[in-house]
This record gives C-alpha cells, structure tokens and sequence, in this order.
C-alpha cells in the first residue's frame, strides 16, 4: 500500500532537482504522476524513467508563465485522468543573490512572473476542479529565502516571502471546501539551480556549521512533500515547513 495511492498528482518543475524528486516519490508511493515543465523534453525524460520503472507517469510542457500553455496542460491532464488530487507548485528560478539595486525591470518582472504569478496562475487553473470534486491537496516550494533576509537576492526574496502568504491565505479561504495547502522552505539542496555557488569550499564550510552539517537533497525535500500531501497530515493547513538541516532555527 503506498501513501497516494490512486491520487493524480501534477508536479510543476518535474523535469529537473525538487520537482523530479517528488514525481518519482509520488509514484513510488501509487500516484499517478503528471510531470510539468516548461523544459518539456526535461518532463517527458522524467516520465519516461518512472514509466520505464513500471509507474504511471505523463510528460507535459507546461510555461507556468503562460496562462494558454496552464491551461493546455491541465486539460491534457483531466481528459487523460479526470481529476487532480494533488497540485505540487516547484517551478522556479533564482536570481542569483542580486540586490535591489543590481536588479533591472527585467529581471525583477521575470522573477514574479515565475516564482509568484506562476504560481497562482497553475493554482487557479486547477483549484476549480479539486472544489468540484470537494477534494485536494497542494503544497507549494517557497524558501528559507521565504522566511527571512540573506538567503536569496531582493526579487527571489520577495517572492518567496509572497508564496508564504498565498499558502496561508489559500488555506483561509478554501480549507473548508477541502482544500488543503501547506508550503515547504528548503534551505540549500544540491539542485541544478544553486550548482553554480552549493560546491564552494565557503558554502560547505557554513553548511557544515548548521545541526544537519550538510548540503539537502532533492529526496529531503520530497520526503517533506510526500508527508504534507499524504493524509498523514490531514490536520496540518497553512504552514511553512523548514526542511533545510536546522538553518533557519539556529543562525
Ligand atoms: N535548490 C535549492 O537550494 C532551493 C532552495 C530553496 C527553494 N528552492 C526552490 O525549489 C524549487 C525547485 O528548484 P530546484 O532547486 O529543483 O531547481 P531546478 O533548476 O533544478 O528546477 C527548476 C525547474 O523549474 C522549471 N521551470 C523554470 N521556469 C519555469 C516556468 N516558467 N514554467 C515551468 N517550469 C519552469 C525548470 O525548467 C526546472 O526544471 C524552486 O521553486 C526553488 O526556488 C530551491
């Protein structure tokens, strides 16, 4: 018996890091997994290995910065399966640590259009059809970035900070319909996304300082993911969960 068993879980970001490490838990544990990203040869290479292993997995492109590609891929998704139990929002991107004065509109704009409105446009897309089935489940990937200053630059902070507050007002206005949101904040995880910086010989010194005294894994994150969208945590709405080797509580 797995955790998800027979549950439809759409993972954006799932072709790279986080999000593939929850689409191959998922699976693992009995969903059927929808693996989105704007790298689409990424989400289908993703699906193809969980398939491969003999789980039940599709591939889809989805931009989350493009409300026509959300909502091409969500009707893929409920033509082939019927519904979606379980939303994961894991697409993201990191500015590279760039202070408000080292950000351009471009930059600033692109940072919200993914990591922000990105996520409200999948949510929004797929939400009508979890209250429709008086069901569902979404955690969203924020940050430690979400829950202080210093771990990211001025827009990725920012974002991360407003995806905490979109997690506790979804779980405001749509807990009682049965929709449970919960949002994790990873501290460093050894992703493609922080390769460029996560191996310096400075990092894992600081790293090594913290209670876990080590880099985090896409598996830790997926793990905490994995229990926040399992009935496991049926009573558990609106948090922010820390999963990052004890950084945030012991700086
Ligand atoms: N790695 C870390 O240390 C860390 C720490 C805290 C939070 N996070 C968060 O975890 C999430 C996943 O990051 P990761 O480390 O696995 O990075 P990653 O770069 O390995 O994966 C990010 C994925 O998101 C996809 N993506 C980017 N823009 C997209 C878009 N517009 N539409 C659809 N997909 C898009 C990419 O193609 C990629 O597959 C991000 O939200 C990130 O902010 C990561």
């Amino acid at each position: 018996m797995g955790k998800l068993d027979g549950r439809v879980a759409l993972v954006t970001g799932g072709a790279s890091g986080i999000g593939k490490a929850q689409a191959v838990l998922f699976e693992k544990q009995g969903a059927t997994v929808v693996v989105a990203d704007r790298d689409e040869s990424g989400a289908r290479e993703t699906a193809g290995a969980i398939a491969a292993d003999g789980g039940n997995a599709l591939g889809v492109a989805l931009d989350v910065t493009d409300e026509d590609s959300v909502a091409a891929a969500v009707s893929a998704t409920m033509s082939r399966y019927g519904r979606i139990d379980i939303l994961s929002n894991t697409a993201g991107m990191f500015d590279h640590f760039a202070q408000t004065l080292d950000t351009d509109r471009k930059l600033w704009d692109t940072m919200l259009a993914v990591n922000l409105t990105g996520i409200y446009t999948v949510t929004n897309a797929i939400l009508p059809h979890m209250i429709a089935a008086g069901k569902g489940v979404i955690v969203n990937i924020a940050s430690g970035a979400g829950l202080r200053g210093g771990g990211g630059g001025a827009a990725y902070t920012s974002t991360k900070h407003a995806v905490v507050g979109y997690t506790r007002q979804l779980s405001a206005g749509y807990g009682k319909q049965g929709i449970r949101v919960n949002a994790i904040a990873p501290g460093l995880i050894d992703t493609p996304m922080v390769a460029s910086f996560s191996q310096d010989e400075d990092t894992l010194a600081g790293l090594r300082q913290q209670p876990a005294g080590r880099l985090g894994k896409p598996e830790d994150i997926a793990n905490a993911a994995l229990f926040l969208v399992s009935d496991d945590a049926d009573f558990i709405h609106a948090v922010t969960l820390p999963v990052d080797g004890g950084l945030i509580e012991t700086l």
